[in-house]
């Protein structure tokens, strides 16, 4: 068994599909030319550089350092490598005309107080008028919708690998825990243990709840889709 390979040496392979350019042109139909976008949990960088590439000043924010050297393979360089909470505001001021959160980012943060905390250093670099995209799990639906076990096959550099992933969830905490167990397939059942990792989340998009409490941080809610599984919510700062 080797350990030697992390997650995010997988990162863009299991998201193969996942459409970048697509999402991030939608964010764009809401943004003026030549803006300033602070990406909130950057990843790889896929937005990001969809966003540079379109002419767009962007910054990310990523605590993992691997997800950074990954977006910085990727092409995306201009990264703080810190937690939302923990981002150094002072440096910025009310700089950028969008800040975005996409793809579950602010699940992560199961803490209350760390979420607010992250929603005030939002608002502090965030210009008055300026737009805020948040994309997360739907809190209502997702703890009768999830699937405890959930298998994800692809292809790295003609290797077949899956990942394995069982998620549970606490109903008192609202709190999911996801492991992940990346693994090469070496025939048609035998198969060999990469890395593993685990994720806790605690979605808090969808319903009435987050809308006023995210209102009462001098936003207004300018779009809101959803899903069974995800809310996209798109927010104006007063
Ligand atoms: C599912 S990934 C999404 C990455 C990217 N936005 C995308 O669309 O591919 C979630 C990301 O959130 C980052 N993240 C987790 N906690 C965070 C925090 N407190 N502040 C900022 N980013 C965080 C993770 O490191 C990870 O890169």
């Amino acid at each position: 068994m080797s350990f030697e390979l992390k997650e995010s040496e997988f990162y863009d392979s299991v998201y193969v599909k996942k459409d970048y350019q697509e999402e991030a042109a939608q964010i764009l139909r809401w943004l003026p030319e030549h803006t300033k976008i602070l990406d909130v949990g950057c990843g790889t960088g896929k937005h990001a550089l969809a966003w540079e590439k379109m002419g767009h000043e962007v910054v990310g924010i990523e605590p993992s350092h691997d997800m950074a050297i990954k977006a910085s393979e990727n092409g995306f360089k201009k990264i703080q490598l810190t937690e939302i909470e923990n981002m150094n505001t002072e440096f910025f001021g009310e700089y950028f005309d969008a800040v975005v959160a996409m793809f579950d980012v602010m699940d992560y943060l199961i803490d209350f107080p760390v979420y607010t905390k992250a929603i005030q250093k939002i608002s502090s670099v965030l210009k008055p008028g300026g737009l805020l995209f948040l994309e997360g799990w739907n809190k209502e639906t997702m703890p009768a919708r999830f699937e405890h076990i959930r298998e994800i096959y692809f292809f790295q550099k003609g290797v077949r690998y899956a990942r394995v992933g069982e998620t549970l969830y606490d109903d008192k905490t609202g709190v999911f825990h996801v492991h992940y167990g990346f693994y090469r397939n070496l025939g048609f059942k035998e198969r060999e243990l990469i890395c593993e990792s685990d994720h806790f989340l605690k979605p808090r998009l969808g319903g009435k709840q987050t809308n006023k409490f995210l209102e009462s941080f001098g936003y207004e809610i300018r779009d809101q889709w959803e899903d069974d599984y995800s809310v996209r919510l798109i927010l104006k700062k007063k």
